[in-house]
């Protein structure tokens, strides 16, 4: 199912489009009104056709009641950035400014025939109705003010636009001035016209102007629309207020972050805004729309109190190969207590995010450590468990070792099979990567033993794992195709760690560090004995240390 937030940036992008057309044909009176009228009628000659025009209508129509039904989702409008406040403000704005262009225009000449131009249009706003002409003007930048916003919002998660933004920007400026001054230059040619009492003698008949009574009925037409607006939006708050009557009847829900930060708040508040009530700072790019996965938290307690995920969060986390346990803050709504705790930095912004993406997209040759952890005989386990069983263990499995690497530092490259692949050092470089996988590799034996007690009911036996930890050059960056795309490495530091994990069954070993990993790391290993070994498919010896017990690294 498509989502809300791509229905609401659809239905956006086509009013942009056609509002940018419409300040074009602004721009075209600093050269005649004639000249905008030429663009005018062959741009009607495409918009007014009925697939087109039931296009505008429907994306109309889409994102005026989805924009409403944001406000009614978030639930604490104090938490709005100053951009989201403008943006929405400048939306909602548009209707009771434009009503009186919109309307006459549209159902004059549906129910009387008229004939709007910019000739009439200019005449009607600089020479009859002055309020009319601000209105209007203040109107059309009102809406290019708002849609600008909006293409930024969408655009600035993209790796070419910090290249491209300050064109853009001169560009939407000078459209909109050329817009602003070409209205008055129509304005100034509609007044020497208007100045000629025989045009003005002809005025009414030549553009089929309604009479009294046909003025009157687009006045009530006028607002009637102006009534369904104010509605719509009373009924917006209505319902925001009885929703709150109700969450302060059904009791609150407490979210906790790390260093014994608490915030109680309203059952349904995602966990970014109450991040955002709590005044604990949170990144969160994109906004809340669910598109940057900079607000992702790891879920320590309460997971089953949260709301499901969506398809399109599932799809943000599987991008950024998200393990078990974590969620978007931003879609995840508690519907009890929870513990969690934010992954990325609060202050990574949207230009530190999009560098961040072009750097692993591009591609490079980086010294880091890699990690392969692998649980020893869960094929046997398995077979003797039912298949829900199954899946229940390994997301209790994966969910701990998750935790271990990334509060360790490292990030999961892939879950495969009952095999985890795990990246240090990538941003921080070998010394201090390797470290960190070590320390990763401390805490993963700590949290199986805590597993296995929890789950002692349930194991026959509890369940043990092979570590191999090898640092040196590899390729990393963005590989793979379409949504299957995800941040990995490739080389032989990869194969070779795999091959470490594999011999700990030789060495009856919790974990195989290669001597290149125990150099790089700067750490004293004397205590633990070194051994030569062959790797398939590589030339050569390696030295490993061998750590029969991971509780004993410093
Ligand atoms: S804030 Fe961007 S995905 Fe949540």
């Amino acid at each position: 199912m498509i989502s809300s937030h791509r229905v609401r940036l659809a239905s956006g992008l086509v009013l942009f489009v056609y509002v940018a057309l419409h300040l074009t044909n602004h721009a075209l009176m600093n050269v005649s009104l004639a000249a905008a009228e030429a663009y005018a009628f062959a741009m009607f000659a495409v918009v007014g056709l009925p697939p087109v025009r039931t296009l505008l209508y429907l994306s109309l129509a889409a994102h005026f009641g989805l924009s409403l039904w944001a406000v009614y989702r978030r639930r604490d409008l104090a938490t709005l950035s100053r951009g989201e406040i403008v943006q929405l403000v400048a939306g909602l704005a548009v209707v009771p400014i434009l009503v009186g262009h919109v309307v006459p225009v549209r159902f004059g000449g549906l129910l009387f025939g008229m004939l709007p131009t910019h000739t009439s249009v200019a005449v009607a706003t600089s020479q009859i109705d002055a309020t009319g002409g601000l209105l209007l003007v203040a109107g059309l930048l009102l809406v290019w003010l708002h849609g600008c916003a909006g293409v930024h919002y969408w655009l600035r998660l993209k790796p070419f636009y910090p290249h491209w933004q300050p064109f853009l920007l001169a560009a939407a400026a000078a459209l909109g001035a050329l817009a602003l001054a070409g209205y008055l230059a129509g304005s100034r040619e509609a007044a020497a016209l208007f100045a000629d009492p025989a045009w003005r003698a002809g005025f009414a008949g030549r553009h089929r102007l309604p009479g009294p009574e046909g003025f009157a009925m687009i006045d009530r037409i006028q607002d009637g629309v102006l009534a369904l607006w104010a509605l719509s939006i009373a009924a917006v708050f209505g319902a925001r207020r009885v929703r709150a009557w109700h969450a302060h009847r059904g009791g609150r829900a407490l979210v906790a972050y790390p260093g014994d930060a608490t915030v109680a708040v309203a059952l349904g508040t995602t966990l970014l805004e109450a991040s955002r009530q709590g005044r604990i700072a949170h990144a969160s790019v994109c906004g809340g729309r669910g598109r940057c996965s900079t607000c992702r938290v790891r879920v320590e307690r309460g997971a089953e109190n949260l709301s499901p995920p969506t398809e399109d969060e599932l799809a943000v986390l599987a991008r950024v190969a998200a393990p078990p346990g974590v969620r978007l803050a931003c879609q995840a709504r508690a519907i009890g207590d929870v513990a969690i705790v934010p992954l990325l930095p609060a202050s990574i912004g949207a230009a530190a995010l999009v560098q961040r993406r072009e750097r692993e997209s591009a591609g490079a040759e980086k010294t880091i450590a890699v990690m392969f952890a692998d649980l020893r005989g869960f094929t046997t386990l398995s077979e003797s468990k039912l298949p829900f069983d199954v899946v229940f263990l390994l997301n209790r499995y994966f969910a701990e070792m998750g935790a271990a690497i990334e509060a360790a530092g490292g990030r999961i490259d892939k879950f495969v099979g009952d095999g985890i692949v795990a990246l240090f050092g990538v941003e921080s470089g070998a010394a201090q990567g390797t470290r960190e996988a070590l320390a990763g590799a401390r805490a993963m034996i700590d949290r199986l033993a805590a597993l296995n007690a929890a789950l002692a009911h349930d194991l026959g036996a509890p369940l043990r794992i092979g570590i191999g930890i090898h640092t040196g050059p590899a390729i990393v960056g963005e590989m793979g195709y379409s949504q299957a795309r995800q941040f990995t490495a490739i080389g032989d530091t990869v194969n070779t760690a795999s091959r470490l994990e594999a011999l700990t069954k030789k060495y009856a070993a919790d974990l195989l560090v290669s001597s290149d990993a125990a150099i790089a790391s700067g750490l004293d290993f004397s205590g633990f004995p070194e051994e030569t070994t062959d790797i398939r498919g590589r030339q050569g010896v390696l030295a490993v240390r061998i750590v029969k017990d991971a509780t004993k690294l410093a």
